[in-house]
């Protein structure tokens, strides 16, 4: 068997690969069988600030003005239909924490610098092992310059930062001028790693019913290739570590993002189509792809990163230009 081992935020894991935030991990029975399935660590759904701020208005609410104000004070704020608020997101780190050896990550999700952040401490003191923080943030607003995008993401970086002291991982979208400067600035403001990427839900029309449509499709392999560029130009650049995530559906998904230099891959798509189980295939797919070239986990990662490459080229300009000259029709 060869040795899968990484380490990730700081954290040792048996191997690289992490269940990603979804609503399969507020389950403790699926963390379980993550867990038996092979899984290197798992991360919790999201806490969003829109779920903080409802929490502690209702709370406020109660202890100031008596139960019908609740209704009240929370109806300015915007609807959050996601099941289980922040306190079952604390409830299943607690209980996790006692059930399963490997690590367990909570996901934040806000937009704001504000007082939601102190939700962090929170997280921290339920046994969390690091948070991941998503910033889900689309600058709809064309004043809003790329300049001030960018520093509010170090903000919201360095006030979570200032309340917790276990490891904060970055989740960030690929939707940057430049991502590597953005990833380099929040490795340089303390950001212990970073997931690529954040898949950015876009709308669609429904001409039927003449709506915006709001589906969630599952991703496929098709969508490997963008982190893959990114993960491979940053990879042995940065200070923090390096999760994939976006397109993992079977173990080569897996090799190639741990060749240009991932310290762990996630998957969601692959797990809801195919149910928790699927963990032990890309976790078995793993080893078997290693074995069959007599290696372990460290003697391929990295290996075709920018740094690792002698023809760098395959990550520049150069080869776009030839991509589009050797292009043949089929
Ligand atoms: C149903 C569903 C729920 C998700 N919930 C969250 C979430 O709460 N927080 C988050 O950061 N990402 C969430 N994601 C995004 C996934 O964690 C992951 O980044 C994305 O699906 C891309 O990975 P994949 O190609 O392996 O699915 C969700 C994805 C799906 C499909």
């Amino acid at each position: 068997m060869p040795d899968l081992s990484t380490t990730y935020l700081g954290l040792g894991l048996r191997n690289p690969l992490i269940a990603s935030a979804s609503p399969l991990t507020l389950d403790l029975g699926n963390i379980r069988a993550l867990e038996d399935a092979g899984a290197g660590a798992v991360v919790l759904p999201s806490v969003f600030e829109e779920q903080i701020e409802q929490e502690e208005a209702e709370y406020e609410a109660t202890m100031w003005a008596g139960a019908e104000s609740i209704a009240e004070a929370t109806s300015f704020l915007p609807p959050v239909s996601r099941p289980g608020g922040p306190h079952l997101v604390l409830e299943t780190i607690r209980r996790a924490r006692a059930a399963v050896d490997i690590p367990v990550i909570a996901s934040l999700n806000g937009v704001s610098a504000a007082g939601w952040v102190g939700y962090a401490a929170a997280l921290a003191q339920a046994g969390a092992s690091a948070i991941e923080l998503n910033v889900y943030f689309v600058p709809v607003d064309p004043a809003l310059t790329a300049a001030r995008v960018e520093a509010h993401y170090l903000d919201v970086l360095r006030s979570v930062k200032q309340v917790v002291h276990i490891p904060v991982a970055m989740k960030l979208g690929p939707f940057f001028t430049a991502p590597g400067a953005m990833v380099r600035a929040l490795d340089d403001a303390g950001a212990d790693g970073f997931v690529l990427f954040n898949r950015f839900y876009q709308p669609d029309i429904d001409l039927a019913t003449m709506r915006v449509q709001r589906d969630l499709a599952l991703s496929t392999p098709a969508e490997l290739r963008l982190p893959l560029l990114w993960l491979g130009v940053l990879a042995g650049t940065l200070r923090g570590s390096l999760a994939a995530s976006t397109g993992v559906e079977s173990a080569d998904e897996v090799v190639k993002y741990l060749l240009v230099g991932a310290d762990a891959v996630m998957t969601t798509s692959a797990l809801l189509r195919h149910g928790v189980r699927h963990m032990a295939t890309l976790v078995d797919g793993l080893a078997a792809w290693l074995d069959a070239r007599d290696a372990n986990l460290a003697d391929i990662k990295g290996r075709m990163s920018r740094a690792k490459l002698r023809d760098t080229d395959a990550y520049e300009r150069a080869n776009y230009i030839r991509i589009l000259q050797d292009w043949r029709p089929h």
